[in-house]
């Protein structure tokens, strides 16, 4: 009897604490989620993986606007497979947010801070639903679900400059030197975007 009660109430501990490690590893796992044929928003990204930050990048000549800062993350077990293996597993996903740059404020004087969110942009790996393998999504601040982008507005420049498969690893700086080790990096398409 007691034994039938200590199995129970183990059963029902275990069941707790999964409960408790799934949840604490929800940024870890963070695989792309879709409502119809639109991704949803990834809520925790902030507590992905880092890659880098540009301030005022500008690949696009028509883009002309105030300095913005792009903040880059993946998804940790995205990440930690690419350490491995120099290769992004299916389902891998990114965001990159787009931040206000700032100078004056509280004890600043010359440089740049960043402030507020003006939106993120979302690429996603993942070939058994699109084609094309990588997909590409925009949100502004308040969009909860985003449709994939035309192929032309974002899939082309990945194909044809980014360093490892679709991601700008050229601009990553603890990633480059992976993505060498493993001979993934495509050294040719580093070189300046001839537009
Ligand atoms: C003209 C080239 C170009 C186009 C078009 C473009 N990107 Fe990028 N993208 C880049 C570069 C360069 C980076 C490197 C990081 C940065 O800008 O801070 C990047 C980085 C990213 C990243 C971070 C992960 C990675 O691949 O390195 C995401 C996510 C992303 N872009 C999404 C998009 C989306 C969504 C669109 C279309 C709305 C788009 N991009 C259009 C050049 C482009």
């Amino acid at each position: 009897m007691n034994r039938v009660f200590l199995a129970g109430a183990a059963v029902l501990l275990c069941a707790a604490l999964g409960h408790a490690v799934a949840s604490e590893h929800d940024a870890n796992d963070a695989k792309p989620q879709y409502s119809g044929d639109k991704l949803v928003r990834p809520e925790g990204y902030r507590e992905w993986i880092y890659l880098s930050s540009g301030l005022g990048m500008n690949y696009s000549p028509s883009a002309m606007g105030p300095e913005l800062f792009t903040n880059v993350f993946v998804a940790p077990w995205a990440y930690r497979e690419f350490v491995a293996t120099g290769k992004w597993p299916e389902k891998s996903i990114f965001v990159v947010e787009d931040r206000e740059a700032q100078t004056k404020g509280s004890i600043n004087r010359t440089g740049h801070f960043q402030t507020d969110r003006v939106g993120m942009a979302v690429e996603v790996k993942d070939s058994a639903r699109f084609p094309d393998k990588w997909a590409y999504f925009g949100f502004g601040n308040d969009d909860k679900l985003s449709a994939a982008a035309p192929k032309a507005a974002c899939w082309q420049c990945h194909e044809d400059h980014a360093a490892v498969e679709h991601s700008f690893v050229q601009f990553y700086p603890t990633l480059k030197p992976i993505g060498q080790k493993f001979g993934t990096y495509h050294e040719h398409r580093e070189a300046s975007a001839a537009h």
